[in-house]
């Protein structure tokens, strides 16, 4: 290993705490672009958190300080060619040439970056149980403890809150934020993005949370009366009819069936920034698949179908989503654990006007091997694969 490689990692090994990234694949066209390291604390064991940043998902893992130290030695210099060091006071830059050849540049830095875990660990709480919405939506004691059945309904909203956060701090809005959650339900994932958008985010924010069920949204608007939420309000309606005239970001998570179609349409029709749906129950592309009496080696076996039709459905919905300028990505929500609705869509919207006519082909021979006649998302956006 070249000297100044070892050198780094002996000062990754020294200024542990520090955060760190690595950048330029060796491979042009590697699908993973870079990695960001922080230092966390989960259950009081000081761990790294690697975010390895592919080309269409995120994938996080945790590494202890020896398995970190493994790991950069497998990435640098064979997948990676430069990284940095952000240490309290000074950055170590690695730089290793196409012949292999490394440098290494230290700059002092002058703002001040102690660093203090515990502090981080308050800053970071992104969502805090003590607002007076949570007991009131059931979720913690009065005092502010979640109760044991909410547990993991809590780490699912967190969870939730934690991508929605990094989904957004990069965007930039020009005054006030247009949000509508499309199937809003009991709201604790309203709340939250309300609770981080304004409280984390500073945001100036209207949400409205769009819910068919009238008992849910009167319950719902009483809370936001009561704790004097400014830009939060529920609507009572289907999403099929509700239809805003401004939309920055369009939420629907776990929108019965077709009601994803449904908010996704709404979300491109109103030209929104950002669409984020994590779909329900794939009944209709499964009856049609079913109908077809068309199976193959996979679908011949019921689960396997059911689990096909989730893949194909949410294919097409992520191929109409690229047709209409989005630059899409699949991700995993939260861990199977806790819920097994657990894939998000997201749609970030490009200045491009894609409409590319070879994602329609796509889309139609998906349909044609898997005997589908429509998806409901062509319909609602007029489309015709
Ligand atoms: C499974 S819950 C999800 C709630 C919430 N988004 C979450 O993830 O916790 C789905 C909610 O969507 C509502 N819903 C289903 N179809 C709808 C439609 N077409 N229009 C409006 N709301 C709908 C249901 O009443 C229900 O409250």
């Amino acid at each position: 290993m070249p000297e100044n490689i070892e050198k780094f990692l002996n000062r990754v090994a020294e200024a542990a705490e520090r955060s760190m990234t690595l950048s330029k694949p060796v491979q042009k066209h590697d699908e993973l672009r870079n990695i960001y390291v922080k230092p966390v604390l989960i259950k009081e064991k000081r761990l790294f958190a690697f975010t390895y940043h592919y080309e269409r998902r995120d994938e996080v893992k945790n590494y202890d300080a020896a398995q970190m130290l493994d790991v950069l030695k497998e990435m640098l210099p064979c997948r990676f060619l430069n990284a940095v060091l952000f240490t309290v006071d000074e950055d170590v830059t690695l730089l290793v040439s196409s012949k292999g050849k490394a440098t290494l540049q230290t700059k002092k830095v002058q703002e001040c970056r102690e660093q203090n875990l515990e502090h981080d660990k308050q800053k970071a709480r992104l969502i805090n149980p003590a607002n007076p919405w949570w007991y009131q939506l059931g979720l913690t004691t009065r005092e502010g403890k979640i109760t044991a059945d909410m547990q993991h309904k809590f780490k699912q909203i967190y969870k939730y809150a934690e991508i929605v956060e990094s989904l957004v701090k990069p965007m930039k809005f020009e005054g006030m934020v247009h949000i509508a959650d499309m199937g809003a339900g009991k709201g604790y994932l309203t709340f939250a993005l309300h609770e981080l958008l304004t409280q984390r985010l500073n945001l100036d924010v209207d949400i409205k949370g769009v819910e068919i069920r009238p008992d849910l949204v009167l319950k719902i608007n009483e809370i936001i009366k009561a704790d004097n939420l400014k830009g939060l309000e529920f609507v009572e309606s289907s999403i099929e009819a509700y239809h805003p005239e401004q939309l920055d970001v369009l939420i629907a998570l776990h929108a019965c069936n077709t009601a994803t179609d449904d908010a996704i349409a709404s979300g491109i029709k109103a030209g929104a920034e950002l669409i984020v749906c994590a779909p329900c129950c794939h009944k209709q592309i499964r009856q049609e698949m079913e109908r077809s009496g068309r199976f193959d080696a996979i679908t011949r076996y019921g689960i396997f179908l059911e689990r096909q039709a989730v893949m194909i459905t949410d294919t097409i919905r992520a191929l109409i989503l690229e047709y209409f300028g989005y630059k899409t990505q699949v991700m995993e929500f939260i861990e199977m654990e806790h819920t097994p609705k657990n894939v998000l869509l997201v749609g970030r919207k490009t200045s491009k006007n894609a409409k590319d006519p070879k994602v329609l082909q796509q889309i139609a021979e998906l349909k044609q091997q898997y005997g589908i006649e429509r998806h409901y998302l062509e319909t609602a956006l007029g489309l015709n694969c």
